[in-house]
């Protein structure tokens, strides 16, 4: 029989939903607290799925010494101290997307893994989903040949969510941290996760976050406010490896668009694959190009399923079972990519990394 994990929960708001339905579900998990600054969300989320346990500080909720492992699912800024405070409390963790936010905090969690021996993975729940999986196995089996080239949008016209959000102490920024980190993350791992030579970034400002308009409708954050906002609204960058190969990457919380964008494109010398906005391959058959759709149940990423796989699978590496296919290595990568590419747009430069 495998071990039982114990999971305390941090930042009871809108994602932990994924992720208390996901231990719930889960045979060897048992939710045994959760913590939230605001004690009613939490108590909520207690009665819910059944916690026995409720804390408004996370401290007090790291000093138990049955909680063998905890998801970290509060504001960015956050992440780095409770990461830390938790791995040295000789927990486990999973770290909500972006691992936190500044290369020197991410550095600082690393040095906290190395120390504690615990296990640290970071919340890139895409990673996990199935359709990503399909193409890894594709790309291991040397069926798309060395990628090249990747692009990545994520467009929203209008979605500035709002709250801490669009508060950059507490976001660290906009949507390049926020929804770029996805994206970026994804075609970044399945490119083989080269070293980064250089980036040359753009983050515009320019159109606010739109409260004005009427009559569509976005997601908001609980806690929204209007007259709140020092992030960007849309980024874009060119990143290039030390192996030759390039990344095109563009992302909004609004923009003059006429429909929003999700793509996740790779290209190879063997073939091709569209991950987003559905699994296709593009490959050549007796001198003709074909376009092929696997037949799967999920075709683009299914969230709570995505979320399921992911947590499903950090259970397994709390049991001493897997590896984490989101090592905290790469989540210090993936902040120096973003990192570099707001210091970029800052400088009005290209960055080189040596
Ligand atoms: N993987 C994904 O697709 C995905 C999707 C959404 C959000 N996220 C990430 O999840 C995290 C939370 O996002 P959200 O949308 O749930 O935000 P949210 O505002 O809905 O919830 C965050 C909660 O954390 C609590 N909190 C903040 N600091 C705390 C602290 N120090 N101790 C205890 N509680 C604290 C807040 O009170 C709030 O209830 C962010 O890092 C975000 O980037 C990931």
């Amino acid at each position: 029989m495998s071990k039982q994990i114990r999971i305390g929960l941090i930042g009871a708001g809108s994602i932990s939903e994924m992720h208390l339905r996901a231990y719930h579900e889960h045979p060897d998990a048992k939710l045994q607290a959760i913590c939230d600054l605001n004690e009613t969300r939490a108590n909520a989320k207690a009665e819910k799925y059944d916690i026995p346990h409720v804390y408004n500080n996370v401290h007090d909720l790291l000093a138990r010494d049955d909680i063998d492992a905890v998801s970290i699912c509060t504001w960015n800024h956050s992440h780095a101290e409770i990461s830390i405070a938790a791995l040295q409390a000789g927990k486990h963790v999973l770290v909500e997307k972006p691992l936190c936010t500044s290369v020197e905090d991410a550095l600082a969690i690393q040095q906290a893994v190395a120390d504690t021996g615990r296990q640290l993975q970071v919340g890139f729940v895409r990673r996990y989903a199935s359709n990503t999986r399909i193409v890894r196995s594709f790309i291991d089996s040397d069926d798309i040949g060395p990628i090249y080239y990747a692009k990545a949008s994520c467009i929203r016209k209008l979605g500035n969510p709002g709250g801490w959000f669009s508060d950059k102490q507490r976001s660290g920024g906009g949507p390049l941290i926020d929804v770029g980190v996805h994206v970026i993350d994804l075609c970044w791992y399945l490119m083989g996760r080269p070293k980064v030579a250089s980036i040359s970034g753009n983050t515009y400002a320019r159109l606010g976050n739109r409260s004005n308009i009427q009559n569509l409708s976005f997601y908001k954050a609980a806690d929204y406010r209007a007259d709140q906002n020092d992030v960007e609204d849309m980024a874009n960058a060119l990143i290039r490896f030390e192996n030759g190969a390039s990344l095109l990457v563009d992302v909004s919380f609004t923009l003059h668009a006429k429909e929003d964008e999700l793509t996740v494109k790779l290209y190879g010398e063997r073939g091709g694959v569209e991950l987003e906005p559905e699994l296709t391959f593009i490959t050549e058959k007796h001198n003709t190009i074909l376009n092929v759709t696997p037949q799967i149940d999920n075709l683009s990423f299914n969230f709570q399923k995505g979320f399921q796989d992911e947590i499903h699978h950090f259970i397994g590496v709390c049991q001493g079972e897997k590896h984490t296919l989101s090592p905290v290595e790469d989540g210090v990568e993936m902040m120096k990519i973003l990192c570099g590419i707001y210091e970029s747009s800052h400088l009005g430069r290209e960055i080189h990394f040596n």
